[in-house]
């Protein structure tokens, strides 16, 4: 991609961000895409705030220099609840970033018992708690779940496969002992297992997932002078091992993927 071209640029710490780039591309959005993990630093959720929120910048602005950047997705509700704001400060391009979907999730419900389950970064950020004072009345009971080791066990699948589900178990109780009817994924890692998730729940469960809300946002500013096919995904991994990148490559659902060396 030559630097003059515009790209949209979509960025998670690792996988997780894929679930949104590939409803992007099964949206026939066009590119080309720069997709950006930071999988060095993962799980963001574990992190402190203030090191997200300078190592963020410090990647944006070599991505900056290096691209015409067209617009940014941040595919990931961790950066979004840390970062947001500085990085739309810092930068003129439109930046598109996303929360966990409360205000569908009332909408949803039937009897008012609404389960979250979202990173820790993301639990404890003044976004999520000011999203809850704005949306959640007295009338909700939110049971509200740090999904801790989740991240990396979805990134090692299927050699986490039973991990994965001994940490699974026992936040589905919960859930289902709050009579819970509608469940919100709030870190984009947690859709990878969409289907294992709804299957441990005896009761059908509804589960609120915000991709596709996330792509309307960046339809909005796509600009139609530069339209075209292209669905070029250019992938950087900081932990540039050959093996990130193939595991990455097998998720993305494009044709025409190449690595490229982190900034
Ligand atoms: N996928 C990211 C999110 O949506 C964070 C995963 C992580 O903890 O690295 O929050």
């Amino acid at each position: 991609m030559d630097q003059d071209t515009p790209v949209i640029l979509v960025f998670d710490s690792g996988l997780g961000g894929t679930t949104i780039l590939n409803h992007t591309l099964a949206r026939k959005i066009r590119g080309p895409f720069i997709y950006v993990a930071d999988n060095k630093f993962l799980p963001y959720g574990q992190q402190k705030k203030e090191f997200i929120q300078e190592r963020v910048l410090e990647i944006f602005s070599k991505l900056n220099q290096k691209y015409t950047i067209e617009s940014a997705v941040l595919a990931c509700n961790t950066v979004t609840a840390y970062v947001a704001e500085q990085l739309r400060g810092s930068f003129n391009f439109p930046i598109i970033g996303m929360e966990p979907g409360l205000k569908p999730a009332i909408k949803a419900t039937k009897n008012k018992n609404i389960g979250i389950l979202a990173t820790e970064g993301t639990i404890k950020s003044l976004r999520f708690t000011s999203l809850v004072d704005r949306f959640v009345s007295d009338e909700h009971n939110l049971i509200i779940i740090p999904g801790v080791g989740l991240v990396e066990e979805i990134e090692n699948l299927p050699d986490s496969a039973e991990n994965l589900l001994n940490n699974l178990k026992p936040k589905i109780k919960q859930f289902e002992d709050a009579d819970i009817d509608v469940l919100v994924l709030g870190c984009t890692h947690y859709p990878i297992i969409i289907e294992q998730l709804k299957s441990l729940f005896s009761n059908n469960i509804e589960i609120i997932d915000t991709s596709e809300a996330v792509v309307n946002e960046l339809e909005k500013f796509i600009k139609t002078e530069y339209s075209s096919n292209n669905q070029e995904v250019d992938v950087m991994v900081s932990d540039n091992s050959n093996s990130y990148y193939e595991k990455i490559k097998k998720v993305i659902h494009s044709s025409s993927i190449k690595q490229i060396k982190f900034i």
